[in-house]
């Protein structure tokens, strides 16, 4: 089961050294697919896609910056002219910013609706007209548990309205082409342990571990798994839905 040799798989802000990105495009890459490492830092791409080769896996490195329609056609023109298809896209790229409603600016607002919301409709819109030809693809879509609850630790309530707006997108998308062999599902991860958790000072982290049941933050790999799970083809009757990778902290 989740086998991926000849598939290929785009994961969108994989070059992030210490990100979820690089670990679902590992974790794809060691199940046999060919990677397309896709993110603007571009030290990060070459970084992440000479650990891939290095451990003897398939990888290939995009430079993209996902708010640009010119950007995203070229990243699928280089796929395209490489592999000649996309059977997966993660659209995992995402930024978020830390400030209260009542310090926000416009500018704050629109900048987080940019990446996350407007780039993944970018990279979406894209990927799923090859999809649609091949009659066969899979997205799988970074949300969050703020986008359901709110109240992200990191973000500000501009991230979490970003992170709902993917959810109701890709319901939406969903109903659209399911019926073309093409599934579009999303993920909601609470905590992960990620860079932005061990900047936490002690007393803080500890506040967020009280309200997480399973008393600690969850893993990058664990989120990972569940992508892989909602990318294969085993996944085949599911689409328009969403997991929590929260650890017990938020279920509905
Ligand atoms: N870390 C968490 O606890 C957590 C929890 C819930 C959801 N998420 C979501 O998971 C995803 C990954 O999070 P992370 O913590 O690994 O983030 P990260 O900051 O480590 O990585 C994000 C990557 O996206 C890239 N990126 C940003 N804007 C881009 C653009 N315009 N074009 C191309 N690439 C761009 C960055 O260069 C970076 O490499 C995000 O969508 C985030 O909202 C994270």
């Amino acid at each position: 089961m989740f086998e991926f040799d000849g598939q290929v798989v785009i994961v969108t802000g994989s070059g992030s050294p210490k990100g979820i990105g690089k670990t679902i495009a590992k974790t794809f890459a060691h199940q046999g697919a060919a990677v397309v490492i896709a993110d603007m830092n571009e030290a990060g791409v070459e970084a992440t896609v000479k650990e891939i080769q290095e451990e003897g896996g398939k990888a290939l490195g995009v430079v993209v910056n996902i708010t640009s329609e010119e950007s995203v056609k070229a990243m699928v023109d280089k796929v395209m002219d490489n592999y000649g298809r996309i059977d997966v896209l993660v659209n995992n790229a995402g930024i978020s910013q830390k400030v209260t409603v009542e310090d926000m600016t416009l500018a704050d607002m629109r900048r987080i609706f940019e990446v996350n919301m407007f780039g993944l409709f970018l990279c979406t819109q894209a990927c799923m007209k090859v999809m649609r030809a091949q009659k066969y693809g899979r997205i799988v879509n970074l949300s969050s548990v703020s986008g359901k609850r709110g109240g992200g630790v990191f973000g500000g309530a501009h991230y979490s309205a970003s992170k709902a707006a993917v959810l109701a997108f890709s319901k939406n998308l969903s109903r659209e082409i399911c019926a073309e062999g093409v599934t579009i599902n999303s993920v909601c991860p609470g905590l992960i342990n990620t860079e932005i958790w061990k900047s936490l000072p002690a007393d803080a982290a500890q506040k967020v571990i009280d309200g997480i049941p399973m008393g600690r933050p969850g893993e990058t790999q664990e989120v990972a798994n569940a992508i892989l799970f909602l990318a294969s083809k085993e996944a085949s009757y599911i689409t328009g839905e969403e997991i929590d990778i929260n650890g017990g902290s938020h279920m509905d």
